[in-house]
Protein backbone atom coordinates (compact mmCIF):
# COMPACT_ATOMS: atom_id res chain seq x y z
CA UNK A 1 0.00 0.00 0.00
CA UNK A 2 1.98 3.17 -1.53
CA UNK A 3 0.03 5.93 0.25
CA UNK A 4 -0.10 4.25 4.11
CA UNK A 5 0.15 7.28 6.29
CA UNK A 6 1.60 6.76 9.11
CA UNK A 7 0.20 9.61 11.44
CA UNK A 8 -3.25 8.73 10.25
CA UNK A 9 -2.79 5.07 11.74
CA UNK A 10 -1.59 6.12 15.01
CA UNK A 11 -5.22 8.68 15.30
CA UNK A 12 -7.02 5.38 14.03
CA UNK A 13 -5.56 4.08 17.17
CA UNK A 14 -5.82 6.88 19.30
CA UNK A 15 -9.50 7.65 18.48
CA UNK A 16 -10.56 3.82 18.97
CA UNK A 17 -8.72 3.56 22.26
CA UNK A 18 -10.22 7.19 23.64
CA UNK A 19 -13.40 5.70 25.35
CA UNK A 20 -13.80 4.17 28.36
CA UNK A 21 -14.63 0.59 27.07
CA UNK A 22 -11.66 -1.47 26.47
CA UNK A 23 -11.57 -2.01 22.27
CA UNK A 24 -10.65 -6.08 22.65
CA UNK A 25 -11.75 -6.66 26.01
CA UNK A 26 -9.76 -6.97 29.18
CA UNK A 27 -8.73 -10.76 28.90
CA UNK A 28 -6.26 -11.98 27.11
CA UNK A 29 -6.65 -13.64 23.40
CA UNK A 30 -7.29 -16.71 24.17
CA UNK A 31 -4.07 -18.54 22.15
CA UNK A 32 -1.85 -16.18 23.89
CA UNK A 33 -2.81 -17.24 26.95
CA UNK A 34 -2.51 -20.56 26.24
CA UNK A 35 0.90 -20.66 25.09
CA UNK A 36 2.16 -18.06 27.59
CA UNK A 37 0.59 -20.80 30.54
CA UNK A 38 3.25 -22.82 29.33
CA UNK A 39 6.40 -21.07 29.99
CA UNK A 40 8.45 -20.64 32.67
CA UNK A 41 7.96 -16.25 33.19
CA UNK A 42 10.96 -14.44 32.71
CA UNK A 43 11.31 -11.58 30.11
CA UNK A 44 8.57 -11.10 26.96
CA UNK A 45 8.40 -7.86 24.50
CA UNK A 46 4.84 -7.19 23.40
CA UNK A 47 4.79 -5.13 20.36
CA UNK A 48 1.58 -3.45 19.50
CA UNK A 49 0.32 -4.53 22.79
CA UNK A 50 -2.72 -1.94 22.29
CA UNK A 51 -4.48 -1.52 25.84
CA UNK A 52 -2.70 -4.34 27.16
CA UNK A 53 -4.92 -6.89 28.05
CA UNK A 54 -2.06 -9.44 27.13
CA UNK A 55 0.94 -7.17 28.38
CA UNK A 56 -1.02 -6.94 31.85
CA UNK A 57 -2.14 -10.50 31.97
CA UNK A 58 1.82 -11.99 31.11
CA UNK A 59 2.88 -9.73 33.75
CA UNK A 60 0.15 -10.72 36.62
CA UNK A 61 1.35 -14.35 35.88
CA UNK A 62 5.06 -13.00 37.51
CA UNK A 63 6.91 -11.85 33.35
CA UNK A 64 9.07 -9.03 32.67
CA UNK A 65 7.30 -7.43 30.37
CA UNK A 66 8.05 -4.44 27.83
CA UNK A 67 4.97 -3.17 25.60
CA UNK A 68 4.84 -0.82 22.87
CA UNK A 69 2.24 1.00 20.90
CA UNK A 70 1.64 3.74 18.53
CA UNK A 71 -0.84 5.19 20.48
CA UNK A 72 -0.99 6.95 23.77
CA UNK A 73 -4.51 6.21 24.37
CA UNK A 74 -3.14 2.91 24.58
CA UNK A 75 -0.65 3.22 26.95
CA UNK A 76 -2.96 4.61 29.09
CA UNK A 77 -5.96 2.12 29.50
CA UNK A 78 -3.02 -0.31 29.84
CA UNK A 79 -1.74 1.30 32.80
CA UNK A 80 -5.05 1.84 34.15
CA UNK A 81 -5.61 -2.10 33.44
CA UNK A 82 -2.47 -3.33 35.05
CA UNK A 83 -2.84 -1.03 38.65
CA UNK A 84 -6.56 -2.67 38.19
CA UNK A 85 -4.77 -6.09 38.30
CA UNK A 86 -2.62 -4.83 40.90
CA UNK A 87 0.67 -5.58 38.47
CA UNK A 88 3.04 -3.65 36.63
CA UNK A 89 4.42 -3.50 33.13
CA UNK A 90 6.87 -1.21 31.09
CA UNK A 91 5.31 0.52 28.28
CA UNK A 92 6.50 2.55 25.18
CA UNK A 93 4.41 4.97 22.87
CA UNK A 94 6.35 4.81 19.45
CA UNK A 95 6.83 2.83 16.32
CA UNK A 96 8.37 -0.33 16.60
CA UNK A 97 10.09 0.03 13.96
CA UNK A 98 12.31 2.80 15.31
CA UNK A 99 12.93 1.24 18.19
CA UNK A 100 16.56 0.13 19.37
CA UNK A 101 16.81 -3.10 21.51
CA UNK A 102 20.15 -4.69 21.86
CA UNK A 103 20.02 -8.19 20.29
CA UNK A 104 19.12 -11.25 22.38
CA UNK A 105 17.29 -9.17 24.85
CA UNK A 106 14.21 -10.67 25.31
CA UNK A 107 13.15 -14.28 26.04
CA UNK A 108 9.87 -14.21 24.78
CA UNK A 109 7.92 -12.20 21.95
CA UNK A 110 4.06 -12.05 21.66
CA UNK A 111 2.23 -10.09 18.55
CA UNK A 112 -1.24 -10.65 19.09
CA UNK A 113 -3.20 -8.88 16.14
CA UNK A 114 0.10 -6.55 15.69
CA UNK A 115 -1.28 -6.16 12.34
CA UNK A 116 1.57 -3.31 10.97
CA UNK A 117 2.21 -0.76 7.50
CA UNK A 118 3.12 -3.29 5.01
CA UNK A 119 6.13 -1.75 4.16
CA UNK A 120 7.40 -2.27 7.72
CA UNK A 121 6.55 -5.39 8.52
CA UNK A 122 9.40 -7.60 7.36
CA UNK A 123 11.86 -4.82 9.11
CA UNK A 124 9.87 -5.53 12.14
CA UNK A 125 9.58 -8.65 12.21
CA UNK A 126 13.51 -9.21 11.43
CA UNK A 127 14.42 -6.47 14.28
CA UNK A 128 12.02 -8.72 16.41
CA UNK A 129 14.16 -11.73 15.10
CA UNK A 130 17.74 -10.21 16.32
CA UNK A 131 16.03 -9.08 19.54
CA UNK A 132 14.97 -12.60 21.05
CA UNK A 133 17.18 -14.71 22.71
CA UNK A 134 18.26 -18.37 21.14
CA UNK A 135 15.93 -20.46 22.82
CA UNK A 136 13.55 -18.05 22.95
CA UNK A 137 9.57 -18.11 22.22
CA UNK A 138 7.31 -16.71 19.58
CA UNK A 139 3.92 -16.42 20.13
CA UNK A 140 1.94 -15.23 17.04
CA UNK A 141 -1.94 -14.42 15.91
CA UNK A 142 -3.34 -12.06 13.37
CA UNK A 143 -5.78 -12.31 10.24
CA UNK A 144 -4.70 -14.19 7.62
CA UNK A 145 -4.93 -13.61 4.14
CA UNK A 146 -7.77 -15.70 3.80
CA UNK A 147 -9.77 -13.77 6.04
CA UNK A 148 -10.86 -11.07 3.83
CA UNK A 149 -14.54 -12.44 3.05
CA UNK A 150 -15.10 -13.38 6.44
CA UNK A 151 -14.99 -9.43 7.05
CA UNK A 152 -16.80 -8.29 3.81
CA UNK A 153 -19.92 -11.28 5.22
CA UNK A 154 -19.15 -9.65 8.88
CA UNK A 155 -17.82 -6.47 9.63
CA UNK A 156 -17.06 -6.78 13.06
CA UNK A 157 -15.29 -9.66 13.23
CA UNK A 158 -12.39 -6.91 12.27
CA UNK A 159 -9.22 -7.06 10.63
CA UNK A 160 -7.40 -4.73 8.32
CA UNK A 161 -9.01 -4.53 4.70
CA UNK A 162 -6.15 -4.78 2.81
CA UNK A 163 -4.56 -7.94 1.75
CA UNK A 164 -0.90 -6.66 2.12
CA UNK A 165 -1.93 -6.10 5.94
CA UNK A 166 -2.84 -9.58 6.24
CA UNK A 167 -0.58 -13.03 7.02
CA UNK A 168 0.09 -16.17 5.43
CA UNK A 169 2.11 -19.11 6.83
CA UNK A 170 4.57 -19.14 3.90
CA UNK A 171 5.32 -15.46 5.18
CA UNK A 172 5.93 -16.36 8.51
CA UNK A 173 8.25 -18.70 7.98
CA UNK A 174 10.19 -16.73 5.80
CA UNK A 175 10.69 -14.30 8.56
CA UNK A 176 11.58 -16.50 11.14
CA UNK A 177 13.24 -18.95 9.29
CA UNK A 178 15.67 -20.05 12.14
CA UNK A 179 12.36 -20.96 14.34
CA UNK A 180 11.09 -24.41 15.46
CA UNK A 181 7.04 -24.07 15.67
CA UNK A 182 5.46 -26.56 17.42
CA UNK A 183 2.59 -25.32 15.81
CA UNK A 184 1.61 -22.88 12.70
CA UNK A 185 -1.47 -22.76 10.67
CA UNK A 186 -3.65 -20.88 8.83
CA UNK A 187 -6.90 -21.21 10.92
CA UNK A 188 -10.93 -20.97 11.11
CA UNK A 189 -11.94 -18.96 14.74
CA UNK A 190 -14.62 -17.61 16.38
CA UNK A 191 -13.96 -14.41 18.17
CA UNK A 192 -15.47 -12.50 21.28
CA UNK A 193 -13.11 -9.82 22.04
CA UNK A 194 -14.59 -6.92 23.11
CA UNK A 195 -16.66 -5.00 20.59
CA UNK A 196 -14.20 -4.87 17.98
CA UNK A 197 -13.54 -8.85 17.29
CA UNK A 198 -17.04 -10.49 17.08
CA UNK A 199 -17.91 -13.39 15.06
CA UNK A 200 -15.95 -15.99 12.50
CA UNK A 201 -12.59 -15.31 10.85
CA UNK A 202 -9.48 -17.04 9.32
CA UNK A 203 -6.18 -16.28 11.69
CA UNK A 204 -2.44 -17.28 11.23
CA UNK A 205 -1.35 -19.27 14.67
CA UNK A 206 1.93 -19.90 15.26
CA UNK A 207 3.93 -21.06 18.50
CA UNK A 208 8.00 -21.32 17.69
CA UNK A 209 11.13 -21.53 19.57
CA UNK A 210 14.35 -19.99 17.83
CA UNK A 211 16.56 -22.23 17.77
CA UNK A 212 19.83 -20.26 16.37
C1 LIG B 1 -5.68 -4.79 16.32
S1 LIG B 1 -4.74 -3.83 17.46
C2 LIG B 1 -4.18 -5.12 18.52
C3 LIG B 1 -3.89 -4.65 19.93
C4 LIG B 1 -3.46 -5.75 20.90
N1 LIG B 1 -2.32 -6.49 20.41
C5 LIG B 1 -4.59 -6.69 21.21
O1 LIG B 1 -4.62 -7.79 20.64
O2 LIG B 1 -5.46 -6.32 22.01
C6 LIG B 1 -3.29 -3.41 16.51
C7 LIG B 1 -2.32 -2.50 17.25
O3 LIG B 1 -1.12 -2.38 16.49
C8 LIG B 1 -0.54 -1.13 16.82
N2 LIG B 1 0.51 -0.81 15.82
C9 LIG B 1 0.38 -0.78 14.47
N3 LIG B 1 1.54 -0.47 13.87
C10 LIG B 1 2.45 -0.30 14.88
C11 LIG B 1 3.83 0.04 14.90
N4 LIG B 1 4.51 0.26 13.77
N5 LIG B 1 4.46 0.13 16.09
C12 LIG B 1 3.77 -0.12 17.24
N6 LIG B 1 2.46 -0.43 17.29
C13 LIG B 1 1.80 -0.53 16.11
C14 LIG B 1 -1.74 -0.20 16.81
O4 LIG B 1 -1.50 1.02 17.46
C15 LIG B 1 -2.80 -1.08 17.50
O5 LIG B 1 -2.85 -0.84 18.88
Amino acid sequence: MSNFNDLEYQEFWNERYKSQQFAYGTEPNTFFKNCIDQLTPKSILLPADGEGRNGVYAASLGWKVVSTDLSVEGKNKALQLAIEKDTSLEYIVGDIEQCNFPKESFDSIGLIYAHFSPDKITTIHQKLNDWLKPKGSIIFEAYSKTHLPFRENNPKIGGPQSLDMLFSVEEIKRDFPNFDFKILEDVGIQLNEGDFHNGTGKVIRGFGTKIK
